[in-house]
């Protein structure tokens, strides 16, 4: 083995660890976690049966919520995460720290890309993604790592 190769295995050795103690120690942020689990019900998902909900802090600690609403031209479904960052933007937010995907049973709510690309619109570099399905842990990641190439104006 190559000292390239063992440089390789120990970043991504290195990032593991970093990642469980990101899960395992950080958690999600509580007060999100609380409000995800208390609107969780209010998600309209008569078609996928799959209901999520997202809750965004802005940098003045302001809590904005949202769910994915279906309709039954499917393409109009909005995920929770548009439509609480739109819920948000409406209220005069624009700069944010943190978003909480959850939804109750797998798989987890990874935020798709229309959605990433939304939250990177008003990402200064540090905006965290917390993912949580109901029991079990929590992932947590930059946006950033989630969206590299955003599409900026
Ligand atoms: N969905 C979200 O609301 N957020 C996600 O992160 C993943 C997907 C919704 C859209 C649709 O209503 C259902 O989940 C199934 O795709």
């Amino acid at each position: 083995m190559g000292e390239g190769d063992a440089c390789v295995k120990a970043i991504r050795f290195c990032s593991t660890i970093l990642m469980w103690w990101e899960v395992l120690v950080l958690g999600c942020p509580e007060d999100l976690l609380s409000l995800a689990t208390t609107y969780v019900d209010n998600a309209y998902a008569p078609y996928s049966g799959y209901r999520v909900v997202a809750v965004l802090r802005d940098v003045h600690d302001r809590v904005f919520v949202g769910v994915n609403v279906e309709n039954p031209s499917y393409g109009l479904t909005v995920c929770a995460e548009r439509v609480a960052l739109f819920s948000a933007v409406t209220a005069g937010a624009r700069r944010f720290k943190e978003i909480l995907v959850y939804t109750s049973k797998p798989p987890p709510p990874i935020p798709c890309g229309a959605c990433l690309q939304a939250l990177s619109a008003f990402d200064e570099g540090g905006l965290r993604v917390y993912v949580h399905v109901g029991g079990g842990l929590c992932e947590s990641f930059a946006l950033a790592e989630l969206l590299p190439r955003p599409f900026r104006l």
